[in-house]
Parts: structure tokens; sequence; C-alpha cells
């Protein structure tokens, strides 16, 4: 309560401080909150430096720290024993070599998850002791061959082995790192007897980032588990905002909201409620027409900003066929587009952080980008 009460109240002095400010405004709505000061905008390292190593590993979340990352993310789930592991999702095909161990064949199944039928190995049907005798595997093979020269090097590691990375990379860098974790389906986890809320926390608070001022952010694209969250921790939360569907907790109580739905002010204001944030997908902000070209922004960046809500827009990345046609360069959907352009559009636009898979542009772009706004207007 005391968590909701600070951040109803610091989203109405913010709505006061903003309603008279232009959209030009970039990060004063976040620095106005008194729990936190999130300066600049934030460069989160998606799932790692996903875009040159196989994603969500020790040496992905390292690399995208020696580019200078603000943050690294951390997508969670559930082993069959209640420990949580770094993994986009609970099915285990697509990033690890499960396929390749003949002991292993008899636990590939058949599971609903989040509505959906899934066929193939499954982090909750194995224990910590098994799931690390697996190796890591680059997801997108055919759009970044260059990052399969890792296949079958890296485990799976768990949150508590990347919180200690994080330790020990900001010893080495003198630089703080920030932790963005995700909990990945996480009412299918509590319908299975393994709830992640109290284990993310728990790994936290182990190594001491489970307090206020911690540089830590938890997000989800569902809304009940941040709600329950919200009432165990002081720490800012995030929630997610895809540009289809709606989250998964609510289609299966019946709610009829999507995501879209809430993009709204009205829902803004609920989720202000007990978020610091929200994280919408790229397209929700600067959206493309049906052709794949930019349109006019959404007015989302400033109606979040009037709520008290920063903004960290998913997911930037350098391959052509990810980004709006006004960022590509030449024809091939795998070749390198103009991601510094892109990304310093979303700059223009207001948002204070951004999740791409090649943290070192980012950075760079982020810096061109302050030297623009400092230069004086000819
Ligand atoms: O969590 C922000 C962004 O990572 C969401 O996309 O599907 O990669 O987790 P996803
Ligand atoms: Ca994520």
């Amino acid at each position: 309560m005391v968590a909701t009460l600070g951040k109803t109240c610091a989203a109405l002095l913010l709505a006061l401080l903003t309603t008279s400010l232009t959209t030009s405004l970039t990060v004063a709505p976040a620095a106005a909150d008194p729990r936190h000061s999130y300066g600049e905008p934030l460069v989160i390292a998606h799932r790692g430096a996903s875009g040159y190593r196989p994603e969500h590993t020790l040496e992905a979340y390292r690399l995208a720290i020696q580019m200078g990352a603000d943050y690294i993310e951390p997508d969670l789930v559930s082993t069959k024993d209640g420990v949580l592991v770094a993994r986009h999702e609970n099915f285990l095909d697509d990033t690890t070599d499960v396929a390749q161990h003949p002991e292993f064949a008899d636990r590939r199944t058949t599971k609903t998850i989040d509505g959906e039928p899934v066929t193939g190995w499954f982090s909750e049907d194995f224990t910590l002791a098994e799931l690390k005798t697996l190796r890591a595997k680059e997801r997108l093979p055919l759009v970044r061959p260059a990052n399969t020269q890792y296949d079958g090097q890296f485990e799976v590691p768990t949150l508590d082995e990347v919180l200690a990375l994080v330790k020990t990379e900001q010893r080495h860098t003198g630089r703080r790192i920030g932790v963005y974790p995700e909990t990945k389906h996480p009412s299918y986890f509590s319908s299975i007897g393994l709830p992640m809320e109290r284990p993310l926390l728990a790994s936290l608070r182990r190594h001491g980032m489970d307090r206020p001022g911690s540089k830590v952010f938890l997000q989800s694209f569902e809304t009940t588990n941040l709600r329950q969250l919200n009432a165990m921790t002081r720490l800012p939360i995030i929630q997610l905002l895809d540009a289809s569907g709606a989250p998964w907790d609510l289609e299966s109580t019946g709610d009829p909201r999507t995501y879209s739905d809430l993009t709204t002010r009205r829902e803004l204001r609920r989720i202000a409620r007990y978020a610091d944030g929200i994280g919408p997908h790229k397209d929700l902000v600067l959206p493309r027409d049906e052709a794949g070209n930019l349109t006019d922004p959404s007015t989302l960046v400033r109606d979040a900003h009037r709520k008290g809500l920063v903004v960290h827009v998913f997911t930037l990345r350098i391959e052509n066929q990810f980004m709006a046609n006004d960022f590509r360069v030449g024809e091939d959907p795998n070749a390198p587009g103009n991601l510094s352009a892109e990304i310093q559009a979303f700059l223009d636009a207001g948002i204070d952080g951004l999740f791409t898979d090649n943290p070192d542009v980012a950075v760079s772009a982020h810096e061109d980008w302050q030297l623009h706004q400092e230069q004086p207007a000819a």
C-alpha cells in the first residue's frame, strides 16, 4: 500500500509538472519521481548483447556490460526444483541443445502454454542439475550465422549467477550495472506450483539488490503478477505492452482488455497505480503503415509521461528486417540497417530507455544524440 500510494502521489505531482510542457520533454518525468533518478535514456541489453552472442548466456551479458549497457535484461523461467534461470521461454528447443541429449528424449511432450499447444522440452521438467548439462545455441542462426560459432559452449545461467556476474563486472568496470528481470509466463508457472515472484525477490535480496535505489526494474507482459510484486517490493515496475494481443492473465480470465486498450489514458492511469513505467513495442511509439514506412509518432510517450510513467521501448535490432523502411540499407533482410538513426528517432520521440540486441550501437548513437542536443541552434 505504501508503495502504491507513493506511485500515485508521484504520478499526481508529475501530472502537475508536465501539463504545461511540450512533447520534446525527454527524461524529466522520471527524474521528478523522488524515489528514482533515472537520468539519461537507458541502454538496456536485450537478453544480453544478443546480436553477438547466444542470448541469455553469461557471455552475452558480460559483453553487453563491456559495451557500455546501463542494464542487462534476463528473462526468467523456472526449473522443476524452483530455481529461476535465464531463458526467453520455458520451451528449450530453440536456444539449447536439448534435442541432442538422448537421456532426455522421453521428456519431449506437448503442453498448452498461454493458450497455445507447444511440443518440445520445457524448463519445468528439468532440475537445475539436469538443465546445467545442456548448452546454449543461437536462436537465429540464419539471421546471425556468426553467432553459431558459440553454439554448444555456454551454460544456461541461473538468476543468481547473473547477479553475481553483475557484481563482478561492477568491480571491474567501476560502473553501476543495472538488472532488468522479466518473469515469463507467470500465470502458467503459478498454475503448476512454481510461482516466480518470491524466488525473484529472494535472489535480488541475496545480492543486496532489493532495496529502494537498487538499479533494478521488474517487468512483465502480464498484469496480475506486477500488482502482486508492487505489494511485495518498492523496486520499480514496468508494464510491458505488445503491439498486438492481450496479457494472458486478462485473456484467460475473460477480461476483454487488449494491449492496445492498455495504451489509453484511462488505462495508463490505472497502470500508474502499480507500475513506474511502460515497456511498449516500438511500433506503439513510432507506428509503421502497411508498407512498413514510419508514420506520425503516437501520443503514447506524452500520455505516459503525464501519468508519471517512464517509457522503455523494445526491441531495437540492427538487421534490416526488424526496422521500418526508413532505416533500411539495401535489400538483404539480414544485412545491417541504420540502427543509429532508428535509435535517435526514438530518442527524439522522448523515450526514457530502449531494449536493444546491439548495445554498442545504442551507446554510440546515444552519445551522438546527446552531443547534438547540446549544440546551440544555428
Ligand atoms: O522485455 C522487453 C522485451 O524484451 C520484450 O520482448 O519477448 O524479447 O521478452 P521479449
Ligand atoms: Ca524480455
